[in-house]
């Protein structure tokens, strides 16, 4: 074990995620849903993210959305890709390998308009946390944004014995590298529940949850449970921690939590009739829904705007659909309710999104063609942005502003993806925020912008890259069904061996990168 990490996962790097709630731009978009004052977003803006992992998230942010960005991690190979990724897309960024602690004693550091962690509080200790608080107490501007997200309670309650012991079984018996450790425990845990412990067979979800986990990625799983520290908690005593950086609890940034009514089911919400504090409400809610994992945004000292001044806030933004108007379902999940969407107020909703190649427009335009209210169009925008369909624009300006660091980015990172399928996400200048665009589609992108534009021409010329590299593809053989051990039919997998094969498949993707290209060109990406 290293002594600079201080009982944290370092064996392995971390896994190349991206998370919007760590845009300052889609932050700034929620409070307003909610009706609080957010800090505007200029050149001058500053941001930081701390534990930033391999810094796709902070560098997507840093490119598409307008400002200076910093931010540290303490393990030096997450450092190195963050700052490589800063010096792809030339944005204004600057990402340091201090730990909490050193980072919270700089003295060259600006006031912040946000600060955010994502997945950190959980994972480090109690003094790490009140570094971590310090440093929001020393720089964060009055008013300004502060994203948390954690593991809580009670959600987590029935299976944090499992991840006790894995823990145990890694401290005391594994070694080797993190693929070893990881297969080791699981053997363990696999032979604990075969020998039938109370526990196991009482615990509610016990083995299907272990059973879940055997899929993840081996990387991830030791950096969520192979950590020496690991603190639960309830959502109130967060509440009361960050109060010593003068936080006040804002939302959840799940969007369509601002609305009980939609996400909430019946009796619930009869429920919530006698309770009327905002922490006690969002503590409750924890239990209804059984969270294990939470989204909060805070920020120092709420200002609450008008409705009016919400709504119109909302309103005068541009909005983007993501997602063919008919691959958008009618049904959403909220985890404890299916939501039924009316299909004749939201299809018209979606069709006049798709409109003019996607282009993106402001809910004025809408209101006035169909003069339907104001409170059902941002209920619908709601859900559709609470879903990833449809996301919130920036203006022109900002827009303009970030173009170029984008596309740079954008560059570096369908180039790297020739050679491994790492950052599945690239930056938009115009939702300010990610969009997933996966290894083959980033190497369609590279050759749609060279100028192959047919799906013929697309094929040849990605199989060419991936047969240089002795790639073959992976997919379901459709003329065989069986069964998994669990008796669920599935088809199994096969290798397509032969180049015609690999070819054959390489163009039906192109053909389906091909219908996707109206939907990037809106969102700036092509
Ligand atoms: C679970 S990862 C999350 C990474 C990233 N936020 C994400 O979600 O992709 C936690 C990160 O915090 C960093 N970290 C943990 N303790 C730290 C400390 N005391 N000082 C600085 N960085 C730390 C780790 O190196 C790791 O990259």
């Amino acid at each position: 074990m290293n002594s600079w990490n201080e009982g944290y996962f370092t064996d392995s790097t971390y896994t190349y995620g991206y998370y919007r709630e760590l845009s300052p731009h889609f932050l700034r978009w929620c409070l307003l849903l909610k009706g609080i004052a957010a800090p505007e977003i200029t050149e001058d803006s500053c941001h930081c993210e701390l534990g930033f992992g391999q810094g796709v998230s902070a560098n997507i942010h840093a490119a598409a959305v307008p400002g200076k960005y910093f931010g540290t991690d303490f393990n030096p190979a997450h450092a190195t890709n963050a700052n490589e990724l800063a010096e792809a897309s030339g944005a204004n960024a600057k990402f340091f390998e201090d730990s909490f602690e050193e980072f919270s004693k700089r003295d060259d550091l600006p006031q912040f308009d946000s600060v955010s962690f994502h997945g950190i509080w959980t994972w480090v200790s109690a003094e790490n946390r009140r570094h971590m608080l310090e440093i929001v107490r020393r720089h964060l501007k009055s008013g300004g944004m502060v994203y948390n997200s954690y593991n809580c309670l009670p959600g987590w309650a029935p299976n944090a014995p499992l991840r006790e012991l894995l823990t145990l079984y890694d401290h005391y018996k594994a070694n080797g590298d993190t693929n070893a450790r990881v297969k080791s425990a699981f053997k363990f845990i696999e032979d604990f529940i075969a020998a039938e412990p109370a526990y196991a067979n009482i615990a509610p979800n016990f083995k299907s949850y272990f059973d879940n986990m055997k899929n993840l990625n081996a990387d991830y799983i030791a950096h969520e449970y192979l950590n020496l520290d690991w603190d639960l908690m309830y959502f109130v005593d967060v509440v009361e921690q960050c109060k010593d950086a003068k936080l006040d609890f804002a939302m959840s940034a799940i969007p369509m939590e601002t609305r009980q009514d939609m996400f909430l089911p019946e009796k619930a919400r009869e429920f919530f009739k006698t309770v009327d504090n905002p922490i006690m409400i969002e503590q409750l809610q924890d239990y209804f829904i059984n969270r294990q994992f939470r989204k909060d945004l805070f920020v120092r000292g709420i200002r609450r705007l008008s409705r009016t001044e919400a709504y119109d806030k909302i309103f005068n933004m541009r909005y983007v659909l993501l997602t063919p108007p008919e691959d958008v379902p009618m049904e959403v999940s909220t985890g404890v309710r299916k939501l039924n969407l009316l299909e004749e107020i939201y299809k018209p909703v979606l069709e006049f999104l798709a409109e003019g190649n996607y282009r993106p427009k402001d809910l004025h335009e809408y209101a006035a063609k169909t003069k339907i209210e104001a409170t059902t169009l941002i209920e619908l925008v709601t859900v559709l942005v609470s879903t990833g369909h449809v996301m919130p624009c920036q203006n022109d300006n900002a827009v303009k502003q970030v173009k170029r660091s984008c596309d740079r980015l954008n560059a570096h990172i369908c180039e790297r993806s020739v050679y491994g399928d790492a950052i599945n996400f690239l930056a938009s200048p115009l939702t300010g925020c990610g969009i997933e665009v996966g290894r083959f589609q980033q190497i369609f992108l590279n050759q749609y912008k060279a100028g192959n534009k047919t799906a013929d021409k697309l094929a040849e010329t990605t199989w060419k890259i991936l047969s240089r590299l002795g790639e073959k593809f992976i997919v379901e053989d459709k003329q065989k069904l069986s069964k998994d051990d669990g008796g669920a039919f599935k088809y199994p997998r096969k290798v397509l061996e032969t180049p015609e094969e690999n070819l054959a498949h390489t163009k039906t993707l192109a053909e389906k990168f091909l219908t996707r290209v109206p939907i990037l060109r809106a969102a700036l990406i092509v």
